[in-house]
């Protein structure tokens, strides 16, 4: 069961999670409700968030500049390599990382997210006729049409489950273009275990259960980064480039 997968400790009101607390099913189902409620809350929170970029970085916009520096200047250490015929943004929200760092770089960009309040101002926002495909639906439940040059996932892996996780990365690997392209990762970190938000149903996992789950789904890590200049009060952001290592196999 997926709650099981999330480990949630329904003693701890901080949302602490306990790797060794074993339920039944049917328990934790009435407790925190199924798998349909899960990715339901998420999207009842986005729908009444702000449709800005204060808005999808939940009152931190002033981050935007130095998030955004930093993801140009990761993507420019591979611009040798890279193609540039297509990128996915998922869990895009009104467009910030398209508008920002992918729409200079690639010839078509598709949008994924299950909001469709911040969808609606997506297209306005971007301003540029390389925005494609916009698909309004949550990444759990995304099937790819196209093969991509990139993949960019942003605070959104922390919306899924561990099996929806590995299930994404399965689809990704198959709709990797080739070798060189790339499979981002941009998500918050914490030292040990998990945290659940139940405000918007997130989990910030640590970054070893990150690295075991790309490296066991078959990707390796071309570079790993820390965002730097964000506030000491937030939880630390791990950048992960990931290549699909099997190619050819
Ligand atoms: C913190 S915002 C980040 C938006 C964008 N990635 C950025 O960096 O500007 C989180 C986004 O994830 C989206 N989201 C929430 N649940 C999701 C899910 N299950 N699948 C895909 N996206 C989801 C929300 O609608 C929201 O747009």
């Amino acid at each position: 069961m997926w709650q099981k997968e999330l480990r949630i400790n329904p003693d701890s009101d901080e949302g602490e999670a306990d790797e060794d607390e074993e339920e039944d099913d049917e328990e934790i189902i009435n407790r925190v409700g199924n798998r349909d409620n899960w990715y339901k809350k998420q999207v009842e929170f986005w729908s009444t968030q702000e449709a800005s970029i204060n808005g999808v970085l939940t009152g931190y916009g002033d981050c935007h500049p130095a998030d955004a520096e930093t993801s140009n200047n990761l993507l420019d250490g591979f611009k040798k390599t890279i193609g540039i015929q297509r990128a996915l943004d998922c869990g895009a929200g009104i467009g910030r990382v398209t508008k920002y760092i992918l729409e200079s770089r690639f010839e078509k960009i598709d949008l994924l997210d299950p909001t469709k309040e911040l969808l609606a101002k997506a297209r306005d926002f971007i301003g540029s006729d390389k925005v494609d495909k916009i698909y309004c639906t949550g990444l759990q439940d995304f099937e790819f049409e196209y093969q991509y040059d990139c993949i960019w996932v942003q605070w959104v892996l922390c919306y899924l489950t561990d099996k929806d996780i590995r299930v994404f990365l399965r689809k990704c690997s198959q709709y990797l273009r080739d070798e060189n392209s790339l499979l981002i990762c941009k998500e918050n970190v914490h030292d040990d275990s998990f945290y659940v938000d139940k405000e918007d149903n997130s989990v910030i996992r640590s970054d070893k259960l990150f690295q075991e789950i790309f490296e066991e789904e078959g990707f390796c890590i071309v570079k790993h980064q820390i965002q730097p200049g964000f506030p000491d009060n937030l939880f630390t952001i791990s950048i992960y480039a990931l290549k699909y290592i099997k190619f050819g196999k």
